[in-house]
């Protein structure tokens, strides 16, 4: 299938990976249609490409699918408020489970490739990096939201399917909701404010550039099953912030390593859920962009 032909509904298109996608699809000249569970934030997301999209509602999944005859659909729509998905459980559960049953139930009988974006929060966090034949073991709503609707996707036999693990997604974006931790700490530490960062966590973050290549990649290939894209090295939080401060020039000192009991966050997150990217790297020539250089691009586009 040549990019002529494609039809790419986007879900989620307000957050950091939707508009991100948006933007990739419209320099490729690729048709697609961006949706969000709210109105259009995007300055650069023509009218015409856009329409509101609740994927927790049934009957919206289906009309939109139904009208735009989709080739891909790329679910980047989730709840990922970790913490707010423990006090709101059952928004978190529609959003990011019932969200991925509403597609499912549109696609069966269809053509369409479906990706859907998934996290390293499946894994309980004993194992440092974990592949993609690894047990799931989430400890936290979030966590669980996202591995059941991986289960379903198992369930439902439907095999057009790529599931991407990521972990700790980050890049600037327009009118985010949330800020991501290196563009605060980026600016925190600028400003030469003290910084009490977490060293038990350990994560392999993710350039939001890079998971864009990858669902381009997977579109490109036609290639389904479940893979790891995420960065390549293996840290804790305190350590890749001290390289944030090093990148600015800023004092280590700056960056006070703390643990997560101190910093107490409502849900609880796996100690080392860092992601294998070998398959990855074999089956769709990912190369993950190095996390300095990631730094620089953040701050070109700031
Ligand atoms: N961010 C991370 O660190 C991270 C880590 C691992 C995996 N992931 C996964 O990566 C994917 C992309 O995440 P992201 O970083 O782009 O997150 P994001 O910036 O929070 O974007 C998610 C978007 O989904 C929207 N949304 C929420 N409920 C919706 C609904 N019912 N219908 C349609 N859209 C809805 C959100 O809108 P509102 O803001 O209005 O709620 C938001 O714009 C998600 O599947 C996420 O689970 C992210």
């Amino acid at each position: 299938m040549n990019d002529k032909q494609l039809k790419v509904l986007i879900t989620g298109s307000n957050g950091l990976l939707g508009q991100k996608l948006v933007q990739h699809f419209q320099r490729h000249e690729v048709e697609f249609l961006a949706t969000a569970n709210s109105k259009n934030k995007l300055s650069f997301c023509p009218a015409e490409n856009f329409e509101i999209l609740d994927v927790s509602n049934a009957v919206s999944v289906g009309e939109v699918i139904t009208a735009y005859k989709p080739t891909h659909i790329i679910n980047a729509a989730a709840m990922t408020n970790v913490d707010a998905c423990e006090d709101y459980e059952t928004e978190c559960f529609a959003v990011n489970t019932i969200g991925v049953a509403n597609i499912l139930e549109e696609i069966q009988g269809t053509d369409i490739h479906f990706i859907q974006i998934s996290t390293d929060f499946i894994f309980d966090g004993k194992k440092k990096l974990y592949s993609e034949e690894d047990t799931a073991n989430p400890l936290s709503n979030y966590g669980k939201s996202k591995w059941e609707a991986e289960e379903l996707i198992f369930e439902s036999g439907y095999n057009k399917v790529s599931i991407l693990r990521t972990s700790i997604v980050y890049g600037v974006g327009e009118a985010l909701n949330k800020n991501n931790i290196f563009n605060w700490a980026l600016a925190e530490l600028r400003a030469e404010k003290q910084l009490n960062i977490v060293n038990d966590q350990f994560r392999t973050p993710t350039f939001v550039e890079d998971l864009v290549q990858a669902c381009s990649k997977v579109i490109e290939l036609g290639e389904f099953g479940v893979y790891n894209i995420a960065g390549g090295e293996l840290m804790s939080m305190h350590d890749y912030i001290v390289l944030v401060a090093k990148y600015l020039g800023v004092d280590s000192s700056f960056v006070n390593a703390i643990t997560s009991e101190k910093l107490n966050q409502k849900a609880e997150r796996p100690i080392s859920s860092g992601l294998n990217i070998d398959k990855a790297k074999d089956e769709l020539s990912y190369v993950p962009t190095d996390f300095v250089e990631s730094l620089s691009k953040i701050d070109s586009d700031n």
